[in-house]
């Protein structure tokens, strides 16, 4: 049987992609950034999956406003990089599983979320940024990836209650996989952040913050949150982090308690409070 064994949430902004990719990593600035993954590059060497179905959206780089899916499933063996408008990111392609992505894709149908499917798609920071800060500088990922792509660009979004849903039946799904698979999930975006109008550079510490605990501690609670206080009080952009919901969702039994391994916080990143969490499935 294949089991979510952990779950991942980072925050997903291209400077950060930039950076790195520039060898910023030294720099007064982007040093603070870069220290909140250095427990993660640790871990991750230690607790590597074989699969990650990575919770992202795209941002008008693959889809564009003629065509958003609520939720898309990323069924294809490859994805590139997307080029966002200076030549795609210098990273390897990222490879997937079909096999799986279409007993994801049959399951969770089934349970009654009509996923769109992706035979060819491309990968922007939304996905390549939360696997730099994970995995470094690679020739190769070092793991298998399922991107499932989630609207929060164009209204009406999913709400926090669907995605929450989502991720049950996503764990549903898993876990009737009959092969061995250790499998992770990642939630990405967020935090507090707003990119334009009489807002733009908005952040709430206090509000990301109560997010994080309450996404520990009280998942199922937290998904009641209606879209209007992500964007009142974390920002346009700060919707993003109904995506997390996914991930906690499918990560552990309702009620359960997983184990907080890391967690940072810091602002700024460009425009955009940086959240990152480790948790892990409790052994059993
Ligand atoms: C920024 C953050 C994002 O999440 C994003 O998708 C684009 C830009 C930013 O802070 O610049
Ligand atoms: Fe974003």
């Amino acid at each position: 049987m294949a089991k979510i064994t952990a779950s991942v949430y980072t925050s997903h902004v291209p400077a950060i992609g930039v950076a790195w990719d520039l060898k910023k990593q030294g720099e007064d600035y982007w040093k603070l950034v870069f220290a909140g993954y250095e427990y993660s590059k640790e871990w991750q060497k230690e607790n590597r999956p074989d699969v990650v179905i990575l919770v992202y959206n795209d941002h008008t780089n693959n889809f564009d406003f003629s065509l958003i899916p609520t939720f898309a499933l990323g069924m294809n063996h490859e994805f590139r990089p997307s080029d966002e408008g200076w030549g795609p990111r210098p990273v390897p392609n990222v490879e997937g599983d079909q096999k799986f992505a279409s007993h994801l894709a049959h399951s969770v149908i089934e349970q009654g979320f009509d996923l769109t499917l992706c035979y060819e798609m491309e990968v922007d920071h939304g996905l390549t940024v939360p696997l730099t800060v994970m995995f470094g500088d690679v020739e190769k990922w070092p793991v298998k990836v399922i991107p499932l792509h989630v609207n929060v660009v164009q209204y009406p979004v999913p709400s926090g209650q669907r995605c929450y849903d989502l991720g049950r039946a996503i764990r549903k799904a898993v876990e009737s996989y009959d092969e061995d698979l250790n499998v992770h999930i990642w939630g990405t975006g967020g935090m507090s952040h707003q990119l334009q109008g009489p807002r733009a550079g908005l952040i709430n510490k206090e509000w990301d913050n109560q997010f994080l605990d309450d996404l520990i501690a009280d998942p199922k609670e937290l998904a009641k949150k209606p879209h209007i206080e992500y964007v009142r009080e974390a920002g346009s952009e700060g919707i993003e982090l109904v995506m997390w919901l996914i991930a906690r969702a499918a990560m552990c039994e309702e009620g359960e308690e997983p184990v907080v391994k890391h967690r940072f916080y810091h602002v700024p990143a460009s425009n955009t409070a940086v959240g990152h969490l480790i948790l892990e499935a409790p052994k059993k």
